[in-house]
């Protein structure tokens, strides 16, 4: 399984909150989240970037992690910083999740963080019915992931590993995709939930000594669950 060895090639590879300051910049309703004990749910949560930030200024947060990859889920469990505060278990996300591992409506959030766009196009709408379901009403689903115009995608064009519209093959074999803006708006109405927030981010990096200039590019959004 791709994942596994992605995985097993950064053993000891472990979370690190400086890389991920963003999350708590932009996920301002997990962080000023005033209630005791709140429930998030991250998918594909790989070594744990996204959770330890979050924790380190919300210390109300109870996480369930999974990862279709049991190295990465064995290198969350392992986190120290983490310990006492996560389930985490493995599975893919494109499947039903287990009601014995999760019930309807138990989670206060979702976070799926560069996780849809290595998933197959045509498993998008079930990947995040399965969401749905333990999503309790009034919670929020945060989503970020490659946008469309990325200077990644230049890259993966011009090498020809292309395996439908905007999606494409890597070399280690995982794949990675670019959503457009209108993808992810119809991502909210499938689900029928209300639209907090979506955007472009757009970051410019120059690189002077080797003269490049890098456009990269995200979507960012976050959908409410209605209560009825
Ligand atoms: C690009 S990494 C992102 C990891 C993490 N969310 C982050 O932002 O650092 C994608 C992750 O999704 C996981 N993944 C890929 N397909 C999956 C699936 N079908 N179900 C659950 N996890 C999956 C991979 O194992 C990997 O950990």
């Amino acid at each position: 399984m791709y994942w596994d060895k992605f995985y097993l090639k950064r053993r000891g590879f472990v979370a690190s909150s400086k890389e991920r300051n963003w999350m708590c910049r932009e996920f301002k309703e997990i962080v000023y989240d005033p209630r005791d004990d709140i429930d998030v749910f991250e998918i594909g949560c790989g070594v744990g970037n996204s959770m330890v930030p979050l924790l380190r200024v919300n210390p109300s947060l109870k996480f369930y992690a999974c990862d279709i990859a049991p190295k990465a889920v064995d290198a969350v469990s392992a986190d120290e910083y983490l310990k006492g505060y996560l389930t985490a278990f493995v599975q893919d996300v494109t499947q039903p999740i287990p009601t014995s591992i999760m019930t309807d409506y138990s989670v206060d959030y979702i976070l799926l963080v560069f996780v849809l766009s290595t998933i197959s196009p045509s498993m998008f709408d079930q990947t995040l019915k399965n969401l749905d379901r333990v999503l309790r009403p009034g919670g929020v689903f945060f989503f970020r992931d490659y946008g469309e115009g990325d200077m990644k995608q230049d890259i993966f064009e011009k090498r020809g590993n292309k395996l439908s519209e905007r999606f494409y093959l890597r070399q280690d074999g995982t794949r990675i995709y670019f959503f457009s803006e209108e993808e992810t708006t119809n991502f909210c109405k499938m689900l029928g939930y209300e639209s907090m927030e979506q955007k472009m981010v757009c970051n410019t990096n120059i690189n002077h000594k080797k003269n490049l200039t890098m456009v990269r590019k995200y979507i960012q959004a976050k959908w409410r669950k209605p209560f009825n």
